[in-house]
């Protein structure tokens, strides 16, 4: 794991937003593996700034999507596909035909869940991975207790993820409590994972994740098992870190290595 501390949430979706173009631009016709929530909403905006003015294209890309809630369509305005459709595909060059995200209302969500795993593996698998972590340390909706080796399929949400998700929801709207979710073993299965937090709320989870065990307690604390994992979060969230300054110490290591082979 790659741990990048960086002052602000800007400069986090900054860095994040500069590993995706990088990417892009050198396979244009990428994978990538996206996230809803508010974290990446930022890094969406950059992206969507960098389009804007020709640093990428994203006519040859092609996207699946974590999650979604069981039980809504994609055009129902809480539905992951909404999201994703306003934050980020309506203002790029992407052909939506290529962005794939679970299937909420299918008619068997067992078999959606089985096809959305053919589906990744037919395109050769996913290259560069966005994440967020739930205060739980969910990645996806896998909640604690979730298998590391669990593959997309239907899940439970747990009290905490309803009450953190709430705050989307008006007070009388109907609030799924299901979700279909890509796997533990399926998210270590891409082939790079840029994992974004910010704010102290996620400190805990942060800490569970970089430092505590490997355990289904904490499913991100999967990560530890990824071959090529980046960590990128702001001062707040890296708070509960015991180690910051060996992870800063690393970084800098890091960029003068990279400035000496430049050479
Ligand atoms: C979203 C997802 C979730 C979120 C997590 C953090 O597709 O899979 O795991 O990344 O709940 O959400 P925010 O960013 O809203 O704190």
């Amino acid at each position: 794991m790659k741990v990048v501390i960086l002052k602000d949430s800007d400069s986090v979706a900054a860095y994040g937003a500069d590993i995706f173009v990088k990417h892009i631009n050198k396979k244009p016709n990428a994978v990538l593996g996206l996230a809803t929530g508010s974290t990446p909403v930022a890094l969406y905006k950059k992206l969507i700034s960098a389009y804007s003015n020709g640093h990428v294209s994203f006519a040859d890309v092609s996207t699946f999507n974590l999650d979604e809630y069981l039980g809504i369509s994609g055009d129902h305005p809480q539905s992951y596909r909404y999201f994703m459709n306003q934050q980020f595909f309506d203002h790029i060059n992407i052909d939506k035909n290529s962005t794939a995200v679970p299937q909420g209302d299918a008619e068997d969500p067992i078999a959606a869940c089985e096809a959305y795993e053919t589906d990744i593996k037919q395109k050769g698998g996913i290259d560069i991975q966005l994440l967020g972590i739930g205060r739980n340390g969910h990645i996806g909706f896998n909640e604690p207790s979730s298998s590391l080796m669990s593959r997309t399929r239907v899940k439970t949400l747990t009290r905490a993820t309803i009450d953190d998700n709430a705050r989307f929801f008006s007070a009388d709207e109907y609030q799924p409590h299901l979700s279909l979710t890509m796997g533990i073993g399926t998210i270590l299965e891409t082939k790079l994972v840029v994992l974004l937090a910010t704010g102290e709320s996620k400190a805990n989870a942060i800490k569970a994740m970089v430092e505590g065990p490997l355990t289904a307690s904490c499913p991100a604390s999967a990560l530890q098992m990824h071959q090529d994992a980046v960590i990128i979060i702001d001062e707040a969230a890296a708070s509960k870190l015991l180690d910051i300054e060996f992870y800063k110490h690393i970084e800098i290591e890091n960029e003068k290595l990279k400035e000496r082979l430049a050479r």
